[in-house]
């Protein structure tokens, strides 16, 4: 149940004083406008940068210093078992078996190497079903992975659409869809948050109608991990890709993660693109011909880690962890539960509001729909301090992230709002 709003300094200062995870916002850097923290609202983009991290890259720093190449094995954390490290913080994370998850590469990167593995096309089975409108970056590499393949991507891709005159999906129809290429169908590849809109799909019952056809269902969870309640293993995944540097605040162009359902990532002889880093332990350093998968997901590990972003990301899980998830998620239904409020209370119709409005359709991200000046709005916000994120053509996005953001920074968004529907 959410409270009874009020869009003033007191109310909020009360949630403020109620609120469990108050102290963890002065464990991060906020950016200053005119000697101020801003009202960071772009966690959804960017997460802040946590204290924590200067101290671990120091460390970092440190070892390589004194150790040279020794650190592979003397280092604080060996570097060459830094994987190791990440697998239980980011287990609880996304709701997977330690094993079943590994800290590797960037995300697009990932999904190609996902789709290297899961999407195996035959004459009968070569469909992926996705959402229209994903971001670019996943429409790039469905587009161009389906070309590498010699087929047409047009013959390949399925793309759900909202209906007409509408901007989120309807669960069914994604079902529908699915149901409707049935024997085609090879491989669902959905977001677990759309990232325009900040709309939650219902990947449990995704996978469920993916797996009754015989297709499989991976995810991009860039805008889902860290900011929406996983339970990927129980749910039956296939596999899973993310980004670390929205709401797990491990840095721009961050270490990003892999989940791979243990029935598929113990199989050693699935097909997949390889490197030294994901052989066999015993025998990595071997130097022999003929590669043999290492057990889990870090088989599909290729390159040595980075050391200095793996750092940084077990530093920002540390402090994230100790949060822990179920108590973010309850406070972030809060907080958004607040901004809707807000922005409806000041903006009335200007602003629609197209993020779902049930709490379990929704995350940290409300995606702000501005019928006239939307860019003079934004531009008035970004002047005053607020940062938030600008999507053609008339959307703003702005997130409260429920690890650094308080209910204060919500109501001084409020004010800043009034003034930027005033003079624009
Ligand atoms: C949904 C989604 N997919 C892919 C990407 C691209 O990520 P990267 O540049 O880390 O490959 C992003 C980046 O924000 C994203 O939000």
């Amino acid at each position: 149940m959410l409270p009874v709003y009020h869009s003033t300094l007191d109310f909020a200062r009360q949630q403020d004083e109620e609120d469990p995870l108050q102290d963890f916002r002065h464990r991060f850097l906020f950016p200053q406008h005119h000697d101020r923290d801003v009202v960071y609202m772009t966690g959804n983009s960017l997460g802040l940068q946590p204290k924590a991290v200067r101290t671990a890259l120091e460390q970092e720093l440190s070892d390589w210093a004194m150790l040279g190449v020794e650190g592979h094995f003397h280092a604080t954390t060996p570097w060459w078992k830094y994987h190791e490290a990440l697998q239980e913080p980011l287990g609880r994370i996304v709701g997977a078996k330690p094993h079943e998850v590994v800290a590797m590469n960037a995300l697009t990167v990932n999904l190609h190497l996902l789709l290297a593995t899961f999407y195996q096309p035959t004459p009968q089975r070569y469909k992926i079903l996705c959402e229209a409108g994903a971001f670019p970056s996943d429409d790039y590499a469905l587009e161009t992975h389906v070309r590498l393949r010699g087929l047409n991507p047009s013959d390949v891709i399925i793309e759900v659409a909202p209906r007409e005159g509408e901007t989120t999906l309807h669960a069914e129809d994604i079902i529908t869809a699915i149901r409707e290429a049935g024997q085609n169908l090879a491989l669902v590849m959905f977001a677990g948050v759309q990232y325009y809109t900040g709309q939650v799909f219902d990947m449990q019952s995704i996978t469920y109608a993916a797996h009754q056809v015989g297709a499989l269902a991976c995810f991009d969870l860039a805008h889902a991990v860290g900011n929406v309640p996983l339970e990927l293993h129980e749910w039956k995944v296939d596999a899973a890709a993310w980004c670390s540097y929205k709401y797990l605040n491990s840095g721009p162009g961050g270490i990003a993660g892999v989940y791979i359902h243990e029935k598929h990532a113990m199989n050693k002889d699935l097909p997949r693109l390889a490197g030294w880093w994901g052989n066999d332990e015993q025998e990595r350093f071997a130097m022999k011909k003929g590669y043999r998968a290492a057990a889990g997901a870090q088989a599909w590990q290729l390159s040595n880690a980075p050391a200095l972003l793996m750092a940084t990301h077990k530093a920002a899980l540390e402090v994230f962890d100790e949060a822990g998830m179920p108590r973010l998620r309850a406070k972030s239904e809060l907080l958004t539960g607040f901004l809707a409020f807000v922005i409806r209370d000041i903006a009335g119709s200007r602003i629609r509001i197209i993020t779902p409005t049930a709490p379990e359709e929704r995350g940290a991200q409300l995606s702000m729909f501005i019928e006239k000046n939307g860019r003079a709005v934004f531009d008035y916000l970004m002047a005053h301090g607020v940062i938030v994120d600008w999507r053609e053509p008339n959307v703003i996005r702005a997130a409260p992230a429920p690890l650094y953001n308080s209910f204060e920074d919500v109501w001084r968004f409020g004010e800043a709002l009034k003034g930027a529907l005033a003079s624009s």
